[in-house]
């Protein structure tokens, strides 16, 4: 979610009317991921290099992600949503910590939509905890070295539970990763938009969707084997 800060200062606003303004955004995609019957939505809010923003600016941030959970997790509920936050939680005030795993033990049962906000979150930090956890096994005699495989690794990351990312969407322009889901995203189909998050509504993000069920995914083989197998459909899947 990229352009917050841009839109403002299109607007000569500050840059955390932006952040304000792009829960919005959030909203309209997390309700048109349920209208489609999209499964797994992933949300990047804020990445472990973001602390080296002012101060002041994650001051705001930490209250909007306070206040976004206050406001928003009853209608998640209702919609069947289940939140979860992936990332280094420890980092985050205590009184937040709270409220985040308030909400996910609420919305625990819910099916409909499974939604991740990385808060905290880097795709290295993901892998290296990922490695921790292998090293930790290995040590008590758990895990024979020999026997690591990239299973091993998958199974150690953030919520081995849910399907890989088929479709990597970033808004704002800019087009690199910034170390989101690193290993996860392998065969990740790539979206870039132009359009600044705020501005990133229901109809643009309909459009990524359409974008992406046109393209064709071959996960290393040829056109003619994967149009002989079967069609992997974003709207067919569990
Ligand atoms: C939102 O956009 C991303 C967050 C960390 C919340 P930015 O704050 O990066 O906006 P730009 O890139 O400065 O426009
Ligand atoms: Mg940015």
């Amino acid at each position: 979610m990229d352009g917050n800060g841009r839109w403002a200062k299109q607007r000569d606003r500050p840059r955390t009317a932006g952040h304000r303004e792009g829960v919005k955004s959030v909203r309209a995609v997390v309700e048109e991921s349920v209208r489609r019957g999209v499964g797994t939505l992933t949300l990047f809010a804020f990445s472990s290099e973001n602390w080296q923003r002012p101060r002041s600016e994650v001051n705001i941030l930490m209250e909007l992600f306070m206040s976004a959970l206050r406001g928003e997790v009853r209608r998640l509920h209702e919609n069947d949503v289940r939140l979860r936050i992936i990332g280094e939680r420890r980092a985050f005030p205590e009184k937040l910590q709270r409220r985040i795993t308030e909400a996910e033990e609420l919305t625990a049962g819910n099916r409909t939509l499974n939604l991740q906000v990385a808060a905290n979150y880097g795709g290295r930090w993901d892998i290296t905890q990922a490695a921790r956890q292998l090293v930790a096994d290995v040590q008590s005699g758990l895990l024979d070295p020999r026997a690591i495989d990239e299973q091993s690794i998958a199974r150690r990351l953030s919520f081995p539970d849910l399907p890989e990312p088929d479709l990597f969407i970033r808004t704002g322009g800019e087009q690199r990763l910034s170390n989101f889901v690193l290993w996860q995203s392998a065969y990740a189909e790539l979206y870039f938009t132009k359009l600044l998050w705020p501005d990133f509504d229901a109809a643009a993000f309909a459009q990524a969707l359409d974008d992406f069920a046109r393209r064709q995914r071959r996960f290393g083989r040829i056109s003619e084997q994967v149009e002989a197998t079967s069609v992997v459909s974003l709207y067919g899947r569990g």
